[in-house]
């Protein structure tokens, strides 16, 4: 039995790592969140009940849980407060108690909003890398450029218009010279946070100290991963990525707490791909076996609405992003969404340049260039919706199923048939 697991994409986000993680989070008594921001878009429905949470982790929703933001995100305060009123609006109950937001985590400001906008406007000739433009990249960079704001900042009005002051200097005179856009007022933003900070306060605290009284009390964690292996700013499609580590060695940095002795770690696959924003993706289709899959699977974005590239699942991709990251067991998601295909592609090898690729090459360039190499495997005409247990499920399922397993060499622990929290197929527990 698991003390902690660690729920994480193993494709490019939108996994549906949402309702993978309000399903454990039945087990859980914390869920934590450890890096990116609200560029992630979990979509859970309850009771028929549509939730799109962004910052808080997906725990939220059981009223006993609570839920730790750790230092490693980037924490936009209005969306937080945002998030925190919706949720209050929706009936859930008790977040000042049960919410808690690392006083060490770093904000994000409306400068890193303007320039991350400004970037992918192409105003300054650079790369469009297709963000989600949440001031993400612009945050992690101040951070590690050591002139980022904490939320403990926030509290000390002196200290903090001075180093926004100080910070503006730079930014401002990029985003007029540079992207030809509207500069950030100092006066109306200080005033502005100044509010957010008491708003903020009861929900502030010293999260890597209580996680770790909590973890020696031997509570059970749930670690929630946002985006995906293949967007990790250093094991996916660099330079085609966020600007976040999203493996689950991140956790422990990312929270500030070590891992529990026994902790598992999951990876959440949808049975197909797709990805959003540029970069390269070997399996996409773009025909109308594609707009199938996007039109089944309802594959739009959560966080920005944007279309998602579909594709066939690039086992390749899976393999690697498993293998930097440890993972050892899979929740399958979308299952359902495959129905009705007479025979269904996986990718089991690239071909770049007369030569056969068995893993991800470090140059994105040659991802670029590469040419999949497909299996076909049969498909399943059954509809999934009503399907609750393992031994219901079509036997071409199981074929898709093992060969997963075998490829990879991960076990398949859990699938996921259909929107709705009951749609679920427990095949090995995990806490
Ligand atoms: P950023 O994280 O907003 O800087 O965006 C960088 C890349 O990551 C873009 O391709 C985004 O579309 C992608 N991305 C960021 N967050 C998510 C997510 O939660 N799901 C899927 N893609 C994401």
């Amino acid at each position: 039995m698991a003390q902690g697991v660690v729920i994480i994409g193993v494709q490019w986000g939108d996994e549906g790592k949402g309702k993978i993680v309000d399903y454990y989070a039945r087990e859980a008594n914390i869920v934590a969140r450890f890096q990116g921001g609200n560029n992630a878009g979990h979509t859970i429905v309850v009771g028929g009940k549509q939730y799109i949470l962004h910052l808080i982790p997906s725990g939220v929703l059981h009223p006993h849980t609570e839920c730790i933001v750790g230092s490693g995100v980037v924490v936009d305060p209005e969306v937080f407060l945002e998030e925190i009123e919706t949720l209050k609006k929706l009936g859930i109950v008790d977040l000042e108690k049960r919410v808690r937001l690392s006083d060490r985590s770093h904000l994000i400001l409306e400068y890193h909003k303007a320039l991350d906008a400004a970037r992918e406007g192409g105003g300054g000739g650079g790369k469009k890398i297709g963000t989600t433009k949440r001031g993400i990249g612009p945050t992690y960079e101040d951070r590690v450029a050591r002139r980022g704001i904490r939320v403990a900042d926030l509290f000390d009005k002196a200290s903090f218009t001075e180093k926004f002051e100080s910070n503006l200097k730079e930014k401002n005179f990029l985003l007029k010279e540079m992207y030809g856009c509207e500069p950030v007022s100092v006066e109306r933003a200080v005033e502005k946070y100044s509010a957010i900070a008491e708003k903020l306060r009861p929900f502030v605290a010293d999260t890597a100290d209580h996680l770790t009284n909590q973890i020696a009390a031997g509570k059970k964690i749930l670690y929630e991963g946002a985006q995906g292996v293949l967007l990790d700013v250093d094991y996916g499609t660099y330079p085609y990525v966020t600007s976040s580590q999203t493996l689950p060695s991140q956790c422990a940095l990312g929270l500030g707490s070590r891992f529990p002795d026994n902790t598992l770690f999951m990876g959440v696959i949808k049975a197909y791909s797709t990805r959003v924003g540029e970069g390269p993706f070997v399996t996409e289709l773009k025909d109308a076996t594609g707009e199938k899959l996007r039109k089944t699977g309802n594959e739009f974005g959560a966080t920005t609405g944007r279309p998602r590239r579909c594709g066939w699942l690039d086992l390749v991709a899976v393999r690697y992003a498993l293998r930097v990251s440890g993972i050892t067991r899979l929740a399958i998601t979308k299952a359902d969404v495959l129905s009705g295909f007479a025979e269904l592609k996986v990718c089991v090898s690239y071909e770049h340049k007369g030569k056969r690729l068995t893993t991800v090459p470090a140059v994105t360039q040659h991802l670029e260039e590469v040419t999949p190499i497909y299996e076909t495997v049969p498909g399943w005409e059954q509809s999934l919706v009503n399907v609750r247990s393992a031994s219901d499920l079509p036997k071409s399922m199981w074929s898709y199923i093992s060969y997963i397993e075998k490829f990879t060499g991960a076990k398949v622990s859990l699938i996921s048939t259909g929107a709705g929290r009951e749609a679920v197929i427990d095949i090995e527990s995990a806490f």
